[in-house]
């Protein structure tokens, strides 16, 4: 110990569906609350209005249990760091005006997060008693959520270079679009993953797009699926709940096929060997074993989350908080919540 008083950071994120408050002391996490939102699988997908009722309700529970078991009082904290955009504006300003009250009834610092910066930068969160490889900069993230495919070079903590993105929809989308397509549920991502797990990825082929560069594009793939399942309905009604093992496990195929040709070319591109995964489709069981497969077999060095720091998460806010606050950024009480990336980032 070098006698330096540690910084306590209290995040908090509330963009979409979680509820979730995180407690760090320096990069280390202290505790990780997530109140999950089950309203919306009824309905097939988020439901704004519902989440930010739902977040209503949880936000104050959710903050007091984080702060409990991470064993201090906001008199320990030494700054709030909530997530500002992107994400949906009800459930933001949830977030945002409960950041925002806390900081004015305790006096504490304010410091505002992107959303996505917190994706990229959840790989640096250590925990006491795990051995905490983290990345040196420059690194590359494959971020990878509901709403964004991007590869990101990480140059610093806020030194970010988007390398390609998609032009259309987000590979979440296309898990979750898949999902829906063949009748199986909400959130998508997960049920494809448990079914693709049984059933044979090489069984059915789907045409991969071409995109320049390092650019993505999903919404052909999600098309071809459509295509593809009503033909094969048109001969056999049954053909889904015959084949869905391995309808799942070729699309997903097909999706991780995506994913990588653009990333292998990010590292040759940059020469870059150290390669990260964030966002929620990073919680992907057949992406997270092609990643660490194509890793080795290229000598890259991987950094694979936690599957409780792939999904929304305020321990990712805590982090990227706590390094603002050490710059001394603070936000300021008249900023509003930001919907959209594009300012953000
Ligand atoms: O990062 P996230 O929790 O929220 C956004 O910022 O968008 O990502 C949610 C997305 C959803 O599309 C969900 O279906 C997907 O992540 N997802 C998965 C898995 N778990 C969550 N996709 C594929 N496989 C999974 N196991
Ligand atoms: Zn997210």
């Amino acid at each position: 110990m070098n006698g330096k008083k540690a910084d306590i950071i209290l995040g908090i994120e509330s963009s979409c569906d979680d509820t979730s408050a995180a407690v760090l002391r320096d990069e280390y996490l202290l505790s990780s609350v997530i109140a999950s939102q089950k309203v919306h699988e009824r309905w097939g997908g988020v439901v704004p209005e519902l989440a930010s009722r739902a977040h209503l309700m949880n936000i104050v529970p959710v903050v007091d249990q984080a702060l409990d078991q991470a064993g201090v009082t906001m008199d320990d904290v030494s700054a709030i760091a909530f997530t500002r955009g992107p994400g949906l504006l009800g459930s933001l300003l949830v977030g945002t005006s409960y950041a925002k009250g806390l900081a004015i009834a305790t006096g504490k610092p304010l410091v505002e997060v992107n959303h996505l910066q917190g994706h990229i930068l959840s790989c640096l969160v250590k925990e006491e008693g795990k051995e905490n490889i983290v990345p040196d900069f420059p690194f590359l993230t494959l971020l990878v959520s509901g709403g964004h495919t991007q590869i990101v070079k990480v140059c610093g903590h806020f030194e970010f270079e988007i390398l390609g993105q998609t032009i259309d929809d987000a590979v979440g989308e296309a898990f979750d679009k898949c999902s829906k397509m063949m009748g199986l549920g909400y959130p998508g991502g997960p049920i494809v993953d448990r079914l693709a797990k049984e059933g044979d990825e090489n069984r059915f082929k789907f045409n991969l797009p071409h995109i320049q560069g390092l650019d993505y594009s999903f919404s052909g793939i999600k098309t071809s699926l459509l295509y593809f399942l009503r033909d094969r309905l048109k001969e056999n009604p049954d053909f889904i709940e015959e084949n869905k093992a391995d309808i799942c496990a070729s699309f997903q195929k097909a999706l991780i096929d995506i994913l990588m040709k653009k990333l292998i070319l990010a590292v040759k591109q940059t020469g870059i060997r150290q390669v990260a995964i964030g966002g929620g489709v990073s919680a992907n069981s057949g992406l997270r074993n092609r990643i660490a497969e194509e890793g080795k077999k290229r000598g890259w060095q991987t950094f694979i989350p936690e599957f409780r720091f792939t999904t929304d998460n305020a321990a990712m806010i805590a982090i990227s908080g706590l390094y603002k606050y050490r710059r001394g950024e603070f936000c300021t009480l008249d900023k509003p919540s930001v919907p959209r990336a594009s300012q953000m980032l």
